[in-house]
């Protein structure tokens, strides 16, 4: 864990073009380097105005700060689980090994029933928002998750091992309104060793 306490935009573990075709240079640029990195700025400003206002005994109007704070954090949070879990088409691999093949089975039956499920959810998900894949702390399922914004739906015991963003940031200059095109496009560059690989340590 970083002494930071602030947050920091991590760099892309793979080149601004390694994604293309399915998400383009200029596409990934515009949503890693001026997107995710508002909201960075965003929630950092936020944790300011707090340490400022602790260390001048000042008031703060805590419950507009937090809950901007939530969006801000998570749009931050949920963007640096994206980059992660995707990766060139090269190596992205077609399905999943591993403790999360064996764990999407169980819960859906099939790995292709689990993509229709998380397709749906991210193409339907209203206005802006995510399809997240997360672990349930309590029984060990695997549940699908339609975030709207960055923090609105999102249940409390649930880990999340993988995302989709759906915000008309992530798509519109490559897709334009055609969010199932990018959806689809979505399943080519998805890496799928690290979504095993987070299953795996929350399995521990
Ligand atoms: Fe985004």
């Amino acid at each position: 864990m970083s002494e930071n306490r602030f947050y920091t935009l991590p760099d892309l573990p793979y080149g601004y073009n390694a994604l293309a075709p399915y998400m383009s240079e200029a596409q990934l640029r515009l949503h890693h380097d001026k997107h995710h990195a508002a909201y960075v700025n965003g929630a950092n400003a936020i944790f300011e105005r707090l340490d400022r206002a602790r260390t001048e005994g000042t008031d703060v109007d805590i419950k507009s700060a937090l809950k901007e704070l939530s969006f801000q954090a998570g749009g931050h949070i949920l963007h640096r689980l994206f980059w992660m879990n995707l990766a060139p088409a090269g190596k992205a691999g077609k399905e999943p090994g591993g403790v999360l093949a064996d764990g999407l089975k169980k819960e859906f039956g099939s790995f292709e029933r689990f993509k229709k499920e998380f397709s749906a959810a991210a193409t339907s998900a209203e206005g802006s928002g995510w399809a997240a894949l997360a672990r349930c702390g309590l029984t060990g399922r695997l549940l699908i998750m339609q975030i709207e914004k960055h923090n609105v739906n999102v249940y409390p015991h649930l880990r999340i091992i993988m995302v989709l963003d759906v915000w008309e940031h992530a798509y519109y200059l490559d897709y334009k309104n055609e969010r199932p095109k990018f959806v689809e496009a979505f399943w080519n560059i998805v890496n799928w060793d690290e979504v095993n690989t987070r299953l795996e340590a929350l399995m521990k």
